[in-house]
């Protein structure tokens, strides 16, 4: 099984299975990581807001308009950034390396 590595907002990294076809989101919340998610994966929030390392980001599927919009209203926005909810975990992506940023918005709870 792939196995992908969070960098926690303290700098802990934890190393975790991430099964083939689980978002990024569903299996930081298998281990407890702590990414919001506040719309469950419905591109409505962006409280899933990864840093992609700079490595790997251009190995992922691009971004959706949908998602780039949403991107646009997370705080600490970077070069790198996606919605944990929209990166599905394949073989390619054993090894991914993200980083939790310092700070994410909730736009449900406005
Ligand atoms: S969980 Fe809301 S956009 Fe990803």
């Amino acid at each position: 099984m792939p196995k992908i590595t969070f960098i926690e907002r303290d700098g802990t990294r934890r190393e975790v299975d991430a099964p083939l076809g689980a978002s990024v989101l569903q299996v930081a919340r298998r281990h407890d990581i702590d990414i919001e998610g506040a719309c469950e994966g419905s591109l409505a929030c962006s409280t899933c807001h990864i840093i992609i390392d700079a490595e790997w980001y251009d190995l992922l599927k691009e971004a959706s308009e949908d998602e780039e919009d949403m991107l646009d209203l997370a705080f600490n926005l970077t070069k790198t950034s996606r919605l944990g909810c929209q990166i599905i975990i394949t073989e390619e992506l054993d090894g991914l390396t993200v980083r939790l940023p310092a700070a994410t918005r909730n736009l449900l709870l406005g």
